[in-house]
């Protein structure tokens, strides 16, 4: 078995059995070469903007998978450009910005509203993607931390939200409209440190941390802007009411 960070094993596990699964922006090819270790699949289709990074992939196929299997298929292009509906069951996108990630859905809807499980990882700008996602017809059915190295790192699992008639993409310049504390919501939910053992706790911290320091920087600022201190406050008081409640829910008999 090919060794893996934990951090595509993760996205290769949310795949589950799915026989039909595309990689979108593979780069090495990792995340391929594991899920067909993991599981039969009938095919696998791996894409890149790049061609240079395309070939970089089919090179360690070739040399993890000895006899490569006739599942690989690999296609230079932009997002989902180069699938056709129906054609894969899942689509993972990991290593870039949500706002990209969100782009490529965009721009090919109906294929992403044609997938049973579309598996991402934001890189940055994870508020945003998950805002797009909810008001563009799918349901987060998962939020996964992983730790990579001292970095924590969200998956996403998204799917078809069958009760929901959106029909098209949601704008992403809506998304600047909302409030910080709107915003907030979509950044980190609460449920993402009951199920990811440690990272989820070590993600919320880190979040805390990294908004105590813009708190005390814009306080040591010459020219203070209170209403940014005050959506400081709240963020940080937010994170510690989720910690608090956290730690209390922890129960020793
Ligand atoms: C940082 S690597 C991530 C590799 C791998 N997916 C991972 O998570 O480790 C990002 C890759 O996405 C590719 N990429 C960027 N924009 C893309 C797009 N619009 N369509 C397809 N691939 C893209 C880049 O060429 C690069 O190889």
């Amino acid at each position: 078995m090919i060794k893996i960070s934990d951090r595509l094993m993760v996205m290769a596990i949310l795949v589950g059995n799915l026989k039909t699964v595309a990689d979108i922006g593979t780069d090495h090819g990792f995340l391929p070469i594991y899920l067909n270790q993991l599981e039969e699949r009938k095919k696998i289709i791996l894409t890149d903007i790049s061609e240079k990074s395309l070939n970089k992939s089919k090179e360690n196929v070739y040399f993890h998978l000895k006899n490569r299997d006739a599942v690989f298929d690999f296609r230079v292009g932009d997002g989902l450009d180069v699938l056709e509906e129906n054609e894969v069951e899942a689509v993972c996108i990991g290593g870039m910005g949500g706002f990209l990630i969100a782009t490529i859905l965009a721009e090919n809807f109906e294929i992403a509203h044609s997938l049973k499980r579309i598996i991402l990882q934001p890189r940055n700008g994870q508020g945003k993607l998950r805002w797009w996602l909810e008001n563009s017809g799918f349901k987060i059915t998962a939020n996964k931390v992983v730790m990579e190295g001292k970095v924590p790192c969200e998956i996403i699992l998204a799917e078809q939200d069958v009760n929901c008639k959106i029909d098209k993409p949601a704008n992403l310049e809506n998304y600047n409209r909302l409030t910080e504390k709107e915003k907030l919501k979509y950044y980190f939910r609460k449920e993402m440190m009951y199920h990811n053992g440690t990272s989820g706790f070590h993600l919320a911290i880190s979040n805390l941390y990294k908004d105590v320091l813009i708190y005390k920087n814009l306080k040591k600022a010459k020219e203070r802007n209170l209403e940014k201190e005050q959506i400081q406050l709240y963020k940080i008081d937010y994170y510690k009411k989720l910690i608090k409640e956290f730690i209390d829910s922890i129960k020793v008999e």
